[in-house]
């Protein structure tokens, strides 16, 4: 008789419980206070999907996000989980988490102090920034296709390449609609000065091509100067397919 063991995910010691009862009545005030500063700008330049996103996911302008009820409303859409995690995650366990349909997801918010800039992402960045994409068919697939490419991947030079295609897409993507230029990415849905920066102009935008992307080394401590703008994200689930094939 043989015995079968199962190996746990190598992401299960990082899971945890939110608890949205200890939130404060001052933490809700904070989302509230990042939520309406983000709104009207996102009304005019965010993509029309980060936008569908947002209501389809039931996030509230006033109160920090329940991600159970979160989970509830986007798992039959597309089989995304926005699951709570203790914080930054290796590389493993995270690409682990992305190839199951699971969206590592800090529960803390930013201080009042630190409204603009924080140094690792915090719930507003993950849930209003990532999330409300997730609701996305084609953006689904796409995530969960890039976790799965990663997870199968052990040389740095191979990380690290497809590091900046996540970077050039879901943290500063940018996507073409009806001729103007809208933001999808978390970094620029979620950051004020990033996408202040980028909408009045000051990156150029190129078209996504994917040898550019994996080529163009990220600079995560300045204002980004270069993008590159899609044109549906068929362009990216297609992109990560062919990724493999520039690896190695
Ligand atoms: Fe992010």
């Amino acid at each position: 008789m043989s015995t079968t063991s199962i190996q746990p995910k190598p992401y299960a010691s990082y899971l945890i419980q939110q608890d949205c009862a200890a939130y404060t009545p001052e933490q809700h005030a904070i989302w509230s206070t990042l939520v309406s500063r983000r709104m009207p700008q996102l009304e005019q330049h965010a993509s029309a999907e980060y936008l569908n996103g947002f209501h389809q996911i039931g996030l509230q302008p006033t109160e920090l996000p329940d991600l159970a009820a979160v989970s509830r409303r986007l798992q039959p859409v597309t089989g995304w989980n926005s699951t709570p995690v203790s914080g930054f995650l290796p590389a493993d366990a995270f690409f682990a988490m992305l190839s199951d349909r699971l969206f590592p997801t800090t529960t803390w918010i930013r201080s009042l102090e630190s409204l603009e800039y924080t140094p690792e992402p915090d719930i507003f960045h993950d849930v209003f920034g990532h999330v409300p994409m997730h609701a996305h068919p084609v953006f689904a697939d796409f995530l969960q296709h890039y976790g799965e490419l990663c997870a199968s991947l052990t040389r740095a030079e191979d990380l690290e390449r497809l590091g900046r295609l996540f970077w050039f897409t879901v943290e500063f993507g940018v996507i073409r609609e009806r001729g103007q230029v809208k933001v999808y990415g978390s970094g620029l849905i979620s950051s004020h000065g990033e996408c202040t920066h980028v909408v009045s102009g000051g990156a150029e935008i190129r078209d996504f091509d994917l040898d550019s992307v994996l080529n163009t080394t990220v600079n995560v401590s300045e204002m980004q100067t270069v993008l590159y703008a899609i044109e549906s994200f068929d362009q990216i689930y297609e992109a990560t397919k062919q990724a493999a094939s520039r690896l190695g």
